[in-house]
């Protein structure tokens, strides 16, 4: 008789060892307990990781190599998270912090590792993520590019307005505390930041002094004070560090250039830096920039009518009800969504009617790894270049080239 592989009966077919049920092993650290363990990575959410008691264990402002004496704050059955209590051994990557406040404030959580190594373990963790959620087998993985100096890069910091002082986010509570100088900041914020605010009636309604997120922006060489949206400014989205911006935009245009589309489309193009620019450089190509939000929509086409390019057109909208209808093939697609990727219509579409050629700009390695997994089978990966837009944190941003197979 065929064997279908299955018993039939239910039982355990006769002549097979009873199964032994699994050995689990023995729990015994519970939460407030004290220990010693050895950290022996990073993981992607910037903890240093040891393994003890049979479950995997996180501990912030860590590094590999750390011998550290933490007390643990959470216990499930796979993880535990512990609070760093004293360093016994440091590990070779670890430095002394610069910022006097880094353990108060939820900002970096790589400032107590050389920058050399920030920059090894973005390249790693970047690899790995590419090969367990992307699928890619050897990801060809371009050194990061490093953002010199590493401080006071940032042109803008978000926190909470308290009597007139903006008031950043605590590590691990969120309470707000008091951060008079910031070293990711660039020193114009720093000088606001460093005493209360000069705030006239109309912007004490509008910004009142209850807990609110706030920035203090630069604007050319002026600091502004407005409303915070997740990395939106009033005129619309715009990268934090200044010096990488031009970097990427650099990569994003060079690789319009590389490409021989007669047609570029800048999906999720937020103010039109990008597409501006990429309009300019090539009169002879069609332009489009797609966005949702309509106060970048409108800066962008200010910011076209001001560079007199002509071959420019902006949609406002939603990038999936747009490239429905859309005849992707003779173009070049950019696409640059939020954290979260693309939605799986656009990336049906791609797949279906793929663009000549796609650069795909990412600010969260395992969005834009799902992502490329499915895109995989129509599109061959050219370049993938990472840069290093948030020194000091475990954040990376990620330019990835690919053409219609
Ligand atoms: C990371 S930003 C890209 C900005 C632009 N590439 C730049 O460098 O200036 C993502 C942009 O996507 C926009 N967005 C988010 N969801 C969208 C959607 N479903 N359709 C169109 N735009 C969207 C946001 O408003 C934001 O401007």
């Amino acid at each position: 008789m065929k064997s279908t592989g299955k018993n039939p009966t239910g039982k355990r077919p006769t002549g097979m060892l009873p199964r032994r049920p699994r050995e689990k092993a023995p729990r015994t650290v519970v939460i407030h307990d004290e220990l010693e363990v050895d950290i022996d990575s990073l993981s992607n959410s910037g903890d240093g990781v040891a393994r003890t008691d049979g479950r995997v264990l996180f501990v912030p402002r860590t590094a590999p190599g750390d011998r550290v004496r933490v007390r643990v704050v959470a216990a499930r059955k796979q993880w535990m998270k512990a609070r760093l209590l004293e360093v016994s051994r440091p590990g070779p990557d670890r430095i002394e912090a610069p910022c006097p406040v880094v353990d108060e404030c939820g900002g970096c959580d790589w400032q107590h590792l050389e920058y050399a190594a920030q920059l090894r373990t973005k390249h790693e963790q970047l690899i790995e993520t590419l090969q367990r959620i992307g699928g890619l087998e050897a990801p060809e993985v371009q050194p990061v590019i490093a953002c010199e100096p590493p401080w006071h890069y940032r042109n803008r910091v978000q926190g909470e307005l308290h009597e007139g002082r903006l008031h950043f986010h605590r590590r691990i509570t969120g309470e707000p505390v008091l951060i008079e100088r910031c070293l990711i900041a660039d020193e114009r914020l720093n000088a606001a930041l460093a005493e209360p605010l000069a705030l006239d009636q109309r912007e004490r309604g509008e910004l009142s002094d209850q807990a609110q997120r706030v920035e203090l922006a630069l604007q050319g060489d002026q600091v502004v004070l407005q409303a915070a949206d997740e990395g939106a400014t009033e005129i619309g989205f715009r990268q934090v560090n200044d010096a990488m911006g031009e970097r990427l935009n650099a990569l994003v245009v060079q690789a319009v250039t590389d490409s021989e589309a007669d047609q570029v489309i800048d999906l999720y193009c937020g103010a039109g830096a990008w597409t501006v620019r990429i309009a300019l450089d090539h009169p002879d190509k069609r332009v489009l920039g797609i966005e949702l939000h309509p106060g970048s929509v409108l800066s962008a086409r200010q910011a076209a009518k001001r560079a007199g390019a002509s071959n420019l057109e902006f949609r406002s909208g939603r990038v999936e009800k747009h490239i429905a209808s859309m005849d992707l093939s003779h173009s070049v697609c950019i696409v640059d969504p939020p954290r979260a990727g693309l939605d799986p219509d656009v990336v049906r579409r791609l797949r279906e009617r793929p663009a000549a050629s796609l650069v795909y700009v990412s600010c969260h390695p395992a969005s834009l790894a799902r992502d490329l997994k499915t895109l995989g089978g129509r599109y061959t990966v050219q370049r993938i270049q990472p840069l290093d837009m948030f020194p000091q944190t475990r954040h990376l941003e990620v330019c990835v080239t690919l053409a219609m197979r």
